[in-house]
């Protein structure tokens, strides 16, 4: 049985002291789950949400990183300082990373890998436009980017790596995919995975749904039988809402 993993991704909000109070609130909230509990904070949090999280079920992620361990790389983090500060996922290629700061499917792929190399849990990002939907074209879209991330990794590897299938047409725009066209896209990846690196990798390897999931629309998301959870954006932000997506199967 896979777990569900539920993460939440901050994007470019919440202080530090917003942070500290959102993690002493949704702790208590989240405390008898048997999910994942992941959030995904800015750089200038990570030190106090780290922090905070001790003792707690929340585990803490960055949004991005560099493949170099070191170097003059100005306004750039490495694999080793998240994981020096008690960072334990990280996302990778988020469509708004691939669209305003130039990701591409190679630096996806060398930041997974470097991801991997130092024990930090990699949640990459795939997903179509609504053009590419329109015209036909998801399919070939999420499978071809699931494996030019995933390019060169031992089946090992690759079960240590959550995929997030998140349609861009669906990312805060309120639009969900239906539960049965996300879970199809997700099954899409699950197969690529089957091809790629064996069946019994593509059944252990957590693939979640993200694109306006809230507390009214989770359950029946995560219940579908490819969908491991999600990656929340916008209602992620409020601790009673996102501690109602935690707790979906309650
Ligand atoms: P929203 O949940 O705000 O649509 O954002 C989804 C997302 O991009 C999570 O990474």
């Amino acid at each position: 049985m896979r777990r569900k993993v539920i993460a939440g991704n901050w994007k470019m909000n919440m202080l530090p002291n917003e942070a500290i109070s959102f993690i002493q609130e949704l702790s208590e909230k989240v405390k008898d789950t048997e999910n994942e509990v992941v959030l995904c904070v800015p750089y200038t949090d990570i030190f106090y949400s780290v922090l905070n999280a001790q003792g707690t079920n929340i585990k803490i992620g960055a949004q991005n990183m560099h493949w170099e361990e070191k170097g003059a790389y100005t306004g750039e983090v490495s694999a080793e300082m998240l994981k020096a500060v008690g960072v334990e996922y990280v996302i990778i290629g988020h469509s708004e990373r691939r669209q305003y700061f130039a990701e591409t499917d190679e630096t996806v792929n060398k930041k997974l890998k470097k991801a991997l190399s130092v024990g930090l849990k990699p949640i990459v990002c795939v997903g179509e436009t609504l053009e590419q939907r329109e015209q036909g074209v998801t399919a070939k879209i999420i499978t071809t980017q699931t494996e030019k991330a995933l390019d060169g990794l031992e089946p090992a590897d690759v079960e240590k790596v959550i995929i997030a299938y998140e349609p861009i047409w669906a990312i805060g725009t309120g639009k969900t995919a239906t539960r049965e066209d996300a879970n199809e896209a997700v099954k899409q990846i699950r197969q690529k995975v089957a091809e790629k690196y064996g069946q019994e990798t593509a059944d252990r390897v957590i693939i979640q749904y993200g694109g306006s999931v809230k507390a009214a629309n989770a359950k029946e998301l995560f219940e579908m039988s490819d969908i491991d959870g999600g990656l929340v954006g916008g209602a992620s932000l409020k601790a009673e809402e996102f501690s109602n997506i935690v707790n979906y199967n309650k």
